[in-house]
């Protein structure tokens, strides 16, 4: 299987990478720049997400994609314009055109942002984007089920919480996923028999999780991790550095009190 990983120099794709290249028999690496510490089965090809025929170029005989690469926090509107709609489009076009047809989407819970923390939240719920990070991903999320129902691509959309060896606060005691944990819903989306198009939650086995990640262990998913065991370190921090009072109502953090205007009740 050639897999290919987009942002593949960022956070994510370094620490899951060791973890990847054993899904495929070879993983071509992808960003802006060349990588050049490549082990084993790993190849480099670098790819702007905004040149079309450049992504077309990196996806020629791809079985699929993992596709990481994007603006990965709030940003102003061009941007994440460039990288996360306009990139995303040629990403996807890309595949079609190559016939790629299984992705693995790196979206965010800033999707759902601004839903509160009392709330158990499943994946048909509606977007509540908390930035415009967060609405590029619901737009990418939407794009891939148009590209899904018209297209027959295959896609899982794994809204990502925290990756991390561990989780850094309270918060991501909800939210956090081991590099492992993300790896198996990775080799769920590149290999599972009946995928159309799925949203799952990118958390391990977190007894604090907001979500209800039930369609993920549906498709087989069995996480390992648990942020449970690493309760107290992270309740250090957070006592160190508590959350504003606009932050520690939703479930996107400080991303919903960032430029955040008006009367905070109006938000159910
Ligand atoms: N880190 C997390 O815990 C987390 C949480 C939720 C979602 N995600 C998503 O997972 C993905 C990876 O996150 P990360 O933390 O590694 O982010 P990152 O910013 O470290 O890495 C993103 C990579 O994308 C590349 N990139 C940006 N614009 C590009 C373009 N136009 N063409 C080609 N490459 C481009 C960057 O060079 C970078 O290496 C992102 O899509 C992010 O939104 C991450």
């Amino acid at each position: 299987m050639r897999v290919v990983m987009t942002g593949a120099a960022g956070g994510v794709g370094t620490m899951i990478r060791p973890l990847v290249r054993r899904l495929a028999s070879e993983l071509v690496l992808s960003d802006l720049m060349e990588i050049d510490d490549l082990v084993e089965n790993e190849v480099s090809m670098a790819a702007d997400l905004t040149d079309l025929s450049a992504m077309e170029r990196l996806l020629k005989g791809a079985d699929g994609l993992i596709h990481l690469g994007g603006q990965s926090i709030e940003a102003d509107w061009d941007t994440v314009l460039q990288a996360n709609i306009i990139g995303l489009h040629n990403t996807y076009e890309a595949a079609r055109r190559q016939h790629c047809n299984r992705i693995i989407f790196a979206t965010t819970n800033h999707v759902v942002g601004y839903y509160r923390r009392q709330q158990t939240i499943d994946h048909r719920v509606t977007p509540r984007p908390d930035s415009r990070y967060g609405a590029s991903k619901a737009f990418g999320e939407a794009f891939g089920r148009l590209y899904a129902d018209k297209h027959g691509l295959r896609i899982l959309n794994v809204r990502i919480g925290n990756v991390g060896e561990k989780p850094l606060d309270i918060r991501r005691l909800a939210i956090w996923i081991s590099p492992r944990d993300l790896t198996q819903l990775i080799q769920i989306g590149l290999t599972h028999p009946d995928l159309h198009y799925e949203i799952v939650y990118g958390a391990s086995r977190n007894v604090r999780a907001w979500w209800d990640n039930s369609n993920a262990y549906r498709l087989g998913y069995k996480p390992e991790d648990e942020a449970e065991a690493y309760a107290e370190i992270a309740h250090q921090a957070s006592s160190e550095n508590p959350d504003d009072p606009i932050t520690a109502q939703f479930q996107g953090g400080t991303f919903c009190a960032d430029e955040f205007d008006g009367d905070v009740s109006r938000i159910d």
